[in-house]
């Protein structure tokens, strides 16, 4: 006999607007944020937790690989993606230090470093250096090597108070 997972529906706010999602049991967060809610700021690449470019933030605020995540242990649950980091027009200062270090190249990473960066800044008031290399050794960026990256890291946490 074949046996078929049920979908079922779940709440999931993202970036503080909830939504209601049909999901099967085979669905990741990954799936669920970029398929029917509509988001594509979380990139997809290895889809294997290997990669670091679907990183979010939890509810913590620390970061979270979207695509290991089964999107039904998510029912109920808030999470913030790269889409919900700016407020009222204005960037965050992770973003806004990425882009004064210049810490983008191609981009397609730039949303899950975005994303770990900011979960070690939630996590971290003042980071120390191994703080920072330990937040970012999971996510890669082929074009950066994270010099800048961990530039604009740096400058966050030292106009911190
Ligand atoms: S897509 Fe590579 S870790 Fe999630
Ligand atoms: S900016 Fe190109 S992979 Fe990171």
């Amino acid at each position: 006999m074949n046996t078929v997972a049920k979908r079922q529906v779940m709440s999931l706010t993202v970036n503080g607007d909830t939504y209601e999602v049909l999901v099967s049991p085979r669905q990741t967060l990954l799936d669920v944020i970029r398929g029917p809610i509509g988001l594509r700021g979380t990139k997809e690449g290895c889809a294997t937790g290997t990669c670091g470019v679907c990183t979010i933030n939890n509810e913590q605020g620390e970061a979270l690989l979207s695509c290991l995540t089964p999107a039904l242990e998510w029912d109920g649950k808030s999470v913030t993606t790269v889409e919900g980091l700016e407020a009222d027009g204005e960037l965050a200062p992770i973003q806004q230090a990425f882009v004064e270090f210049g810490a983008v190249q191609c981009g397609f990473c730039t949303p899950g470093v975005i994303m770990s960066a900011q979960g070690l800044l939630n996590s971290f008031h003042k980071p120390s250096e191994d703080d920072i290399n330990d937040g970012m050794a999971g996510v890669l960026c082929r074009c950066t090597g994270h010099i800048k990256v961990k530039d604009a890291i740096r400058d966050v946490v030292k106009k911190r108070a």
